[in-house]
């Protein structure tokens, strides 16, 4: 018999409301939620009350309308408090999520160009070489393996490497790190600290790209627009691509295999038609919207959203995995099928600060999906379902490792 698609996460009660997640599928109190009023005051992942919009129109209505609502960062958020004035001032440059225009408008003008579907396709021979270099070694070592630590991982990372210009040998102190600044149930002062090496680290590779700038994105920023960029923007701007680059595709490429492992058929579509490979990577990403939490903006002014009043200075957070599946939006949004048109969701967000990576994403997982099916056409969890490890205190949901056989 076919499993049960779904895979339960098991019970994880100290996981705070906003970052719970139920397998695959957004917690049942936000789904819940979605169908009560849409919009209510709830603690969020820090603790802090905060308004979580549920529906898909009002997401989208939150995350365009720049006038009514701002991206900069909360004094709750991140280990921020923690940190000094003038540390606060440095973590906020060069971060495009959290700037408002005009200096986002500045800085994501420099970056558009970099980040064209045109300029990602260029990018197409040396990803699949990269996916087929860690087929080889996983296919060399023999099952079982982890389909994280072999595949997941280490594919968008040093894929980020190259394009960026960081040595990807430093990618074990870059990885962990970046791992831990998203397990939100660390201590504030841990995650000052780690704000604190992260930057230590990227300030590095900046100093050496400014002294000797290279071919990669970094050397383009130096070269093209070292006139225009302080350090510390050049610093942010390096951090987030480097983080958001492996971070998410990575969980995306765990959490899908393990979607399409619970329906085979759908699996099989991915491996046999090449013509399904774009809209099931779509499809992925609506129904797994592994950007669980973390999508907040401030109220600038008094503001109804859903017929529920935010005052002026309010934090609103957008809810990606319940508007994914909105029933006003989607029809029968619960299911996964590879076979749907996904186009609308917002797994990439929306607006102004829209995914900027969201080309090379598409591309990696378009790549490296059937890759993997078509080389190992027995794919199999090597674990009982009830087993797979996630992991429950991270804003990116995703897998602490798969393990497969074949
Ligand atoms: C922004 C999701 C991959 C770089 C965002 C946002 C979402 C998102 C939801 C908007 C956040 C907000 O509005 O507050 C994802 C998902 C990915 C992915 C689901 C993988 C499947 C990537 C990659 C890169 C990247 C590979 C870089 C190489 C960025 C940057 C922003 C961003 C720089 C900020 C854009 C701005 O503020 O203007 N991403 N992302 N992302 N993402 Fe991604």
């Amino acid at each position: 018999p076919a499993p049960a698609p779904q895979c339960p996460m098991g019970a994880a009660p100290d996981v705070p409301l906003f970052l719970r997640r139920d397998g695959f599928d957004p917690a049942p109190e936000m789904a819940a939620l979605r169908e009560e009023e849409g919009v209510r005051l709830v603690p969020s992942m820090f603790g802090t009350p905060v308004y979580a919009v549920t529906r898909h129109e009002a997401v989208k209505t939150v995350m365009a309308d720049t006038s009514r609502f701002s991206v900069a960062p909360r004094e709750e958020e991140f280990g921020m408090s923690a940190l000094t004035e003038e540390e606060r001032a440095r973590v906020v440059a060069g971060n495009l999520l959290g700037l408002d225009a005009p200096e986002h408008t500045r800085l994501r003008r420099m970056l558009t160009s970099e980040f064209t579907v045109r300029r990602m396709r260029g990018l197409q021979p040396r990803i699949t070489e990269i996916v087929e270099e860690h087929l080889d070694a996983m296919a060399a070592a023999g099952p079982p393996a982890d389909l994280v630590a072999d595949f997941a991982l280490p594919i968008p990372s040093l894929v980020i490497c190259e394009l960026l210009g960081v040595p990807y040998a430093d990618r074990a102190e870059f990885q962990e790190r970046t791992g831990r600044q998203l397990d939100l149930s660390l201590p504030e002062e841990e995650q000052a600290e780690l704000l604190r090496d992260s930057r230590a680290y990227m300030a590095g590779l900046v100093a050496r790209a400014q002294a000797r700038p290279g071919e990669d994105m970094l050397g383009m920023l130096v070269r093209e627009h070292g006139d225009e960029l302080t350090t510390d923007e050049l610093v942010g701007i390096a951090e987030l691509l480097l983080a958001a680059g492996h971070e998410t595709t990575s969980n995306m490429l765990g959490l899908g295999t393990l979607a399409l492992l619970r329906h085979p058929d759908q699996l099989a579509l991915v491996r046999d038609d090449p013509t399904a490979v774009a809209p099931a990577v779509e499809e992925l990403l609506r129904y797994l919207s592994i950007v669980t939490a973390g999508v907040t903006r401030t109220a600038l002014r008094d503001v109804e959203i859903d017929g529920v009043p935010i005052p002026a200075g309010s934090a609103v957070a957008v809810v990606l995995a319940t508007a994914n599946r909105d029933p006003r939006s989607v029809d029968d949004g619960e299911r996964l099928d590879v076979t749907r048109t996904a186009a609308g969701h917002v797994a990439f967000g929306h607006g102004l600060h829209h995914c900027l990576g969201a080309p090379l994403a598409r591309m990696e997982m378009q790549i490296a999906f059937p890759a993997l099916l078509r080389r190992f056409p027995g794919l199999a969890l090597a674990v009982p379902c009830e087993e797979v490890a996630f992991r429950p205190h991270h804003f990116i949901h995703g897998l602490r490792s798969l393990p497969v056989r074949w």
